[in-house]
């Protein structure tokens, strides 16, 4: 057992991340770019620094900073504890170490908190949850979910999977997923059922494509659905 959590946690990621994640360097900076269940990810400040277009959307962007962080700190020292003590199951490469990985979830949720005030004043924060996303259909060329759906399959059924991917496809043309395990490091117990469902619908193409990124061990696939 990986790592064992109670909650959906706001535990952020970098753009280093995401752009490994997601193999971002394919993607123009001219792409409107949805990112669902963002939380304290930096991906939104570090992605608009550099130019490009990205609205997140998370529940938690109805906090302020100042509880964000309070959340964050208050989770952070049990599941890195629970990292330590489950060394084997995770890759070491692009962190190093849980003092690593720690520190790049206190880098990404300072860039957030930096950048939250000012973006959630320009509507690049958006407050919301999963299955309902309040946008124009095809508003964004990409919609991209880190470490929610699938990841927490115990808390939520194949119902919400299907219908927040759905939801996705409404808003943007493709949508990438990742990773497709759950806490416990399994294949999610819906992912044969989504591929099932999608492969089924027409006028998409469905891909499992091999990641850069591999942080839970075996955890680098993510899930690509485009509409022609
Ligand atoms: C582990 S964090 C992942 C953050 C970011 N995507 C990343 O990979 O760095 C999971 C996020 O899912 C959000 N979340 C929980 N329920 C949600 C829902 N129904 N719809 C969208 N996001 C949700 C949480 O608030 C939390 O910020």
């Amino acid at each position: 057992m990986a790592v064992v959590l109670d909650h959906v946690v706001p535990f952020g990621r970098t753009l280093r991340e995401y752009e490994r994640i997601f193999d971002l360097s394919r993607v123009s900076l001219s792409t409107p770019i949805l990112g669902v269940a963002d939380g304290p990810a930096s991906f939104n400040a570090e992605w608009t620094a550099q130019g490009g277009q990205v609205v997140s959307l998370d529940p938690i962007y109805e906090l302020t900073g100042a509880v964000i962080e309070q959340r964050f700190l208050a989770v952070v020292d049990g599941i890195i504890q629970q990292v330590e003590a489950t060394p084997d199951d995770w890759v070491w490469e692009t962190h190093g170490s849980p003092s690593g990985l720690r520190q790049q979830r206190e880098l990404a949720l300072h860039r957030f908190l930096a950048d939250y005030d000012e973006g959630k004043r320009t509507g690049r924060y958006c407050t919301g949850s999963l299955p309902q996303l309040p946008f124009a259909d095809r508003q964004f060329g990409l919609a991209l979910c880190s470490h929610f759906l699938f990841l927490y399959s115990a808390f939520f059924d194949l119902d919400f999977h299907i219908q927040s991917l759905m939801a996705m496809l409404r808003v943007a043309r493709e949508v990438q997923v990742f990773p497709l395990l759950t806490l416990a490091r399994q294949p999610s117990p819906h992912l044969d059922s989504v591929l099932d469902y999608f492969r089924a619908r027409p006028g998409l193409t469905v891909c499992l494509e091999r990641t850069a990124y591999e942080l839970q061990k075996g955890g680098h696939t993510r899930l690509r659905l485009i509409q022609i």
